[in-house]
C-alpha cells in the first residue's frame, strides 16, 4: 500500500508477534510499526533485535491491562491499525495460574478495544482496523472426524482457551455495539524460530540436544494441526489488507500429526543432524501424567481464507521442521538469553529438575 499508516502490534516481542513485526517493517517501509509489549517472561527484545534500528520501527513497553498507559500510547502514536497478539499463551501455565490469563486476555483485550473506540470514534473509524489474533482452541476438541470452520460453535475447555474465547466475544461485541471495525482470525498450532521453550517443539528440540527426557503427555495420541509461523504472519498481512471488517478467518495448514508421530519424526531428524546413532533420541521418550482436560484433536478448515483471499501455506512440514531444528541448534545464545531465572523456576516446578 502507498498510504502511510501506523500499525500498533501488541505482543510484538513474543513468538508470533516478532514474525509479524519483522514482516511489516521489512515489507512496508511507508508504514510506521509500533511494537507494544509488557516484556513478560514470554516477551524478549532479542526476538526483534534485527529490526530494532529500522527507521519505521519503534518499541514501547506497556501493559495492555493498564488503561492510562494504553491511552497515552494512542495519544502519542495515533495508530490506524491495531494487530492485537499480546496474551498469555501457554495452556499448562493456565492450569497452574489461571487468573493472570483472565486478567491479560480478557481485561487486556477489553482495554485495547475500549481505547481504540475512544480514539477512533470521532473520525467515524475511517481507515481504522482492530485486528484480533486468536486460536483454534476456542472451538474445543474434535473427535477423529471433522474440522473447525468459522461457524463452529465455541466450546473452550481450558482456562487459556476460555479466556481467548472471551476475548474473541469482546472483540465482536465492540464491533456489533460500537461499530469498531474488527476482524478476528483463529489459527492452529504455530511452530518455527523464536518460540519460547515451554512449548512442545522448542522444549523437545532443546531436551534432545542436551540428552534429557522428553515428557510426552498421556499416550501421545492427541492431534495438533501445525503451521509454520511465517505462514501465519503472511496470513495476518493478507487479512489485514484484504479481509472484510466484521468477518472471521480460520488459518491452518491442513497438517495434522498425532503428538507421538511428530515426536518420532523429530527424533529421527535430530539423530541425523547431530550425528547420533538412530534411535538415540527415541530412547529419551518418557510418558508422563496427561495434561488436565487435554483436548484430543484440533484441525482447521482454512477454505474461506484460500477462496476469499488466496492464502495457502507455503512450506511442506518436513522442510519447515528441519529449518526449525537448524534454527534452534544454531541459536544457542538466543535460548540462553530467553531462559531467565523466572523461566528456570517455572521449569523446575513443571519438570522437577
Ligand atoms: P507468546 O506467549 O510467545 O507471546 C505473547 C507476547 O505478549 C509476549 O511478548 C508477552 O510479553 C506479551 N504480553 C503478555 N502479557 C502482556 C500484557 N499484559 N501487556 C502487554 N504485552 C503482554 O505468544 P504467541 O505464541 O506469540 O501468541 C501470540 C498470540 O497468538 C496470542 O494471542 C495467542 O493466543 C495467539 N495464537 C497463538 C498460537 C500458537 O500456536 N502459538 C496459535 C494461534 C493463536
Ligand atoms: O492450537 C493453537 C494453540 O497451540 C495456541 O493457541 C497456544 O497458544 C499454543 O501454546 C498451542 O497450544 P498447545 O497446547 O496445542 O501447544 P503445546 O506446545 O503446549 O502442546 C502441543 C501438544 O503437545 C499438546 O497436545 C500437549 C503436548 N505436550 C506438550 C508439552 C509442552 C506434551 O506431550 N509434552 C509437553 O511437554
Amino acid at each position: 500500500s502507498i498510504v502511510e499508516k501506523t500499525i500498533l502490534v501488541t505482543g510484538g516481542a513474543g513468538f508470533i508477534g516478532n514474525h509479524v513485526v519483522r514482516r511489516l517493517v521489512n515489507k512496508y517501509p511507508d508504514y510506521k510499526v509500533v511494537n507494544l509489549d509488557a516484556l513478560t517472561y514470554a516477551g524478549n527484545l532479542e526476538n526483534v533485535k534485527d529490526v530494532a534500528d529500522a527507521a519505521n520501527y519503534s518499541f514501547v513497553k506497556a501493559d495492555i491491562t493498564d488503561l492510562e498507559a494504553i491511552r497515552s500510547v494512542f495519544a502519542v502514536y495515533n495508530p490506524d491499525v491495531v494487530i492485537h497478539l499480546a496474551a498469555e499463551s501457554h495452556v499448562d501455565r493456565s492450569i497452574e495460574d489461571p487468573l493472570v490469563f483472565v486478567k491479560t486476555n480478557l481485561m487486556g483485550t477489553a482495554t485495547m478495544l475500549q481505547v481504540a473506540k475512544e480514539s477512533w470514534s470521532e473520525s467515524n473509524y475511517d481507515g481504522k482496523l482492530f485486528y484480533h489474533v486468536s486460536t483454534d482452541e476456542v472451538y474445543g476438541s474434535l473427535g477423529e472426524q471433522g474440522f473447525f470452520v468459522e461457524e463452529t460453535p465455541y466450546d473452550p475447555r481450558s482456562p487459556y482457551s476460555a479466556s481467548k474465547a472471551g476475548s474473541d466475544h469482546l472483540a465482536r461485541a465492540w464491533n456489533h455495539t460500537f461499530g469498531l471495525p474488527v476482524i478476528v482470525s483463529n489459527c492452529s498450532n504455530n511452530y518455527g524460530p523464536y518460540q519460547f521453550p515451554e512449548k512442545l517443539l522448542p522444549l523437545f528440540i532443546n531436551n534432545i540436544k542436551h540428552v534429557k527426557p522428553l515428557p510426552v503427555y498421556g499416550k501421545g495420541i492427541n492431534v495438533r494441526d501445525w503451521l509454520y509461523v511465517e505462514d501465519h504472519a503472511r496470513a495476518i498481512d493478507d487479512i489485514m489488507h484484504k479481509g472484510k471488517v466484521g468477518e472471521t478467518y480460520n488459518i491452518g495448514g491442513h497438517n495434522e500429526y498425532r503428538n507421538i508421530d511428530l515426536i518420532m519424526l523429530l527424533c529421527k531428524l535430530m539423530d541425523k543432524k547431530l550425528g547420533r546413532p538412530e534411535g538415540t533420541s527415541e530412547g529419551l521418550i518418557t510418558y508422563v501424567t496427561d495434561r488436565a482436560g487435554h483436548d484430543m484433536r484440533y484441525a482447521i478448515d482454512a477454505t474461506k481464507l484460500k477462496e476469499d483471499l488466496g492464502w495457502e501455506p507455503s512450506l511442506q512440514f518436513e522442510e519447515g521442521l528441519s529449518k526449525t531444528i537448524d534454527w534452534y541448534l544454531d541459536n544457542e545464545e538466543w535460548l540462553e538469553s530467553v531462559t531467565s531465572g523466572a523461566y528456570q523456576n517455572y521449569y523446575e516446578k513443571m519438570y522437577g529438575e
